[in-house]
């Protein structure tokens, strides 16, 4: 029976990515897709999410609008990777798809308590509002969630939104400081190991190269999100950050890491958002994430470039 998850989005072309990624793997069920305010507003996630769908040809996966700020500060955006519409890179009609009448929140509620407890997992890839608000809405469901698989975080890579902190623990760290502490068994994707998924030029070529519409989608995205890193970092490529959950959950034996104490940082004068990450065991502190440090990253590009090979 396939893995049921619920993918909290605020696309962005890595979250782009991810989404398809998923939406050709038939060991997935999306359940749906919940947008979330942080690479850019709300207003445009949810329409971005509907694009992607639109463009998967999958428009039996239902996208619902969550969150429009983080719990309790203003949101933080980041078109300056991204791009004014979040998703910039390629053109893309205006969907059709409607959006959902009901909340994202109550969506994740709801669904968590219809299913059966410990059969669905959550994948956010965007700030933890919309996660940390149905927790606090409904406490009943925390047990019931089988795994968060996120990405967000980092230690060894330090910032890339601060100096301190990644950038979704960055938008809403008093959130991730719920989920980080809700007892949910978390794995964590932070940018240790993405920012070693970085794309090719032939990878990027070869996406290019394929027959159907997403094929040549994922390489107009990427190759818009590069020229941000390279100009950073003087990286060669893309990181796909948030494909990485995906394929943690469809092959795990790509990553390494260790179940240790993760912390979040919401006082900080000048670290809030980080993710204490004891790497090393030296806090005593009870481990509560898998919090992945390394990954096999011809492995990781093959697995995207043969599903998403499967979309039209
Ligand atoms: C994360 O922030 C966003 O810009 C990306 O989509 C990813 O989820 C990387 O720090
Ligand atoms: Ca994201």
């Amino acid at each position: 029976m396939a893995q049921k998850i619920i993918i909290d989005t605020d696309p962005g072309q890595d979250d782009a990515v991810a989404i398809l990624l998923a939406l050709a793997s038939p060991e997935l069920e999306v359940l749906g897709l919940v947008a979330v305010a942080g690479n850019v507003p709300l207003a445009l996630t949810e329409v971005n999410a509907r694009k992607i769908i639109e463009l998967s040809g999958r428009t039996d996966v239902p996208v619902f609008a969550g969150c429009d700020r983080p719990l309790a500060r203003d949101l933080v955006t980041a078109e300056h990777v991204h791009g004014k519409t979040g998703l910039d890179g390629i053109e893309l009609p205006v969907p059709t798809l409607p959006l959902q009448a009901q909340h994202g929140v109550d969506f994740i509620i709801d669904t968590l308590r219809r299913e059966p407890a410990g059969s669905v997992t959550l994948v956010p890839i965007g700030p933890l509002t919309n996660i940390a608000e149905a927790f606090r809405r409904a406490p009943d469901i925390i047990a019931r969630v089988q795994r968060i698989v996120l990405m967000g975080g980092a230690y060894f890579e330090v910032g890339n939104i601060t100096p301190a902190a990644e950038f979704n623990i960055y938008v809403d760290p008093e959130a991730a400081a719920e989920v980080f502490a809700s007892g949910v068994p978390l794995v964590v994707m932070p940018l240790d190991v993405t920012h070693k998924a970085l794309t090719s030029r032939e990878w990027v070529e070869a996406m290019r190269a394929l027959p159907g519409r997403c094929g040549p989608a994922v390489a107009g995205w990427t190759d818009f999100f590069e020229r941000f890193d390279t100009a950073k970092y003087g990286s060669l490529g893309a990181p796909l950050h948030d494909p990485c959950t995906i394929a943690w959950l469809l092959q795990p034996d790509l990553f390494q890491g260790r179940e240790i104490n993760v912390e979040i940082e919401t006082q900080g004068r000048w670290t809030t958002g980080m993710t204490v990450a004891d790497w090393w065991r030296v806090s005593g502190r009870a481990p509560n994430a898998l919090f992945l440090g390394d990954v096999d990253r011809d492995g990781l590009f093959d697995l995207i470039r043969h599903r998403i090979a499967r979309l039209p």
